[in-house]
Order: structure tokens, then C-alpha cells, then sequence
């Protein structure tokens, strides 16, 4: 049984993330292509537990490394459970938000050092690696302000926007990096636009 593919979608907040999964997993659907949808953090009931924590807003400054732990061990768990088994038999993963978006607010954004990050990404994955990142890039400002018309904001949507400046750039840098793994789209564009280009993404990855 050939393991399945592993896609995962990143992003600033206020991207497009949700309504560009939607196209990607009804894109899939109709392909018949076998498939699981999850996220992180979370995709276990103690992975999303983690999630809450680290969403939460709270009057206790949170250690950014304490919560860069946190999201690897929410990552091990979703891993063990959900990731693994799934791929192995066969099974495409598509994930909302992996292990780029650490590198991206952990790193850039918190200003973690990289070869930490990459020490327990090493220890927590192995040699796993997505086989495909689709990054939807956009302005933090623009998708800042997308973002807060959605509902109050979590810990993490309640930073400054040199923050999402920061995250940004590690996305952007890390892609450059590897254009092989990467696929850059630029969701300033009208919406069937960014569709369209998803979809040749995936059909490349069908094929
Ligand atoms: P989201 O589900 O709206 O994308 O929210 C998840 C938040 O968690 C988002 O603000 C980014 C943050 N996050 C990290 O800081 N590090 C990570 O490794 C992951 C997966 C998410």
C-alpha cells in the first residue's frame, strides 16, 4: 500500500484558510480521492484540549518557549493518532497548519531560535515532512483586518501587527528556500483565481 500524500495549508490569519479547505476537500471528494481533514493544533480530543490553552487569552505571560512545547506535544499526540495511521493506510492528510506555522509564529513571530524549532521537529517527526505546503500569502494588514470582522480575538489574533509581519516572512522564507515543497499563492487575488490555482496544485500531486 503506497502511503498517501500529506498536504498541509498555511497562512496568516484572515488568508482564506477555511473557505480555500473547503475548495481543496470538495476538490478531493469529487476526485474520490480517500482522505482526512484535521488541524493544528488539535485533531485529538488532548491535542485540541492543548489547542484551548494555547488560544486562550490569559492575564499570565505565556513563555514562548513553554508554548512552543505545547504545540510539539499536541503535534506528537496528533501524529501517533491521527497523521500516522492514516497515511499508512494509504490515506491523503490534509491539515490545516503544520509544522511551517511554527517556524512562522514560533520562530519569526516569537523569535525562537530556528534550530530549536528544528531539533524537536527532527525528534517529533522523524523524517516526516509534508509532501506539498500550500501557503496562502497576503498582506498581515489586509488579513488582519479580514480577520477581525470573524469574532473575537484569540491569544494569538490579539497580537500587534509586526508580529503577522515577522510570521510572514519566515513563511515566505522558508518557502523561497524549497520552491519543490512549496506553493505560494497570492490570495489578494479574486477568489476563483486562488481556486484555480489550488487545483492545479493538486492535480499535479494526482498525477
Ligand atoms: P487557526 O486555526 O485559526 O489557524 O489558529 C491556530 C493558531 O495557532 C494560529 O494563530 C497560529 C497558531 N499556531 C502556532 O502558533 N504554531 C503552530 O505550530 C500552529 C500549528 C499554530
Amino acid at each position: 500500500m503506497p502511503r498517501g500524500k500529506f498536504i498541509t495549508l498555511e497562512g496568516v490569519e484572515g488568508v482564506g484558510k477555511s473557505t480555500n479547505l473547503q475548495f481543496v476537500t470538495d476538490w478531493l471528494r469529487k476526485q474520490g480521492v480517500a482522505f482526512v481533514q484535521t488541524r493544528e493544533p488539535g485533531g485529538t480530543p488532548l491535542a485540541e484540549q492543548l489547542r484551548e490553552l494555547l488560544l486562550s487569552k490569559r492575564e499570565e505571560v505565556v513563555d514562548p518557549t513553554a508554548e512552543l512545547l505545547m504545540v510539539f506535544a499536541a503535534r506528537a499526540q496528533h501524529l501517533a493518532q491521527v497523521i500516522m495511521p492514516a497515511l499508512e493506510r494509504g490515506d491523503w492528510v490534509i491539515c490545516d497548519r503544520f509544522t511551517d506555522a511554527t517556524y512562522a509564529y514560533q520562530g519569526g513571530g516569537r523569535q525562537l531560535d530556528r534550530s530549536l524549532i528544528a531539533l524537536l521537529e527532527q525528534t517529533v517527526q522523524g523524517d516526516l515532512r509534508p509532501d506539498r505546503i500550500l501557503l496562502l500569502d497576503l498582506d498581515p494588514d489586509v488579513g488582519l483586518q479580514r480577520a477581525a470582522r470573524t469574532g473575537a480575538a484569540d491569544r494569538f489574533e490579539s497580537e500587534q501587527l509586526a508580529f503577522f509581519q515577522r510570521v510572514r516572512a519566515a513563511y515566505r522564507e522558508r518557502a523561497a528556500a524549497d520552491p519543490s515543497r512549496y506553493a505560494v499563492i497570492d490570495a489578494s487575488r479574486p477568489l476563483e483565481e486562488v481556486q484555480q490555482q489550488l487545483q492545479s496544485e493538486l492535480e499535479k500531486l494526482i498525477l
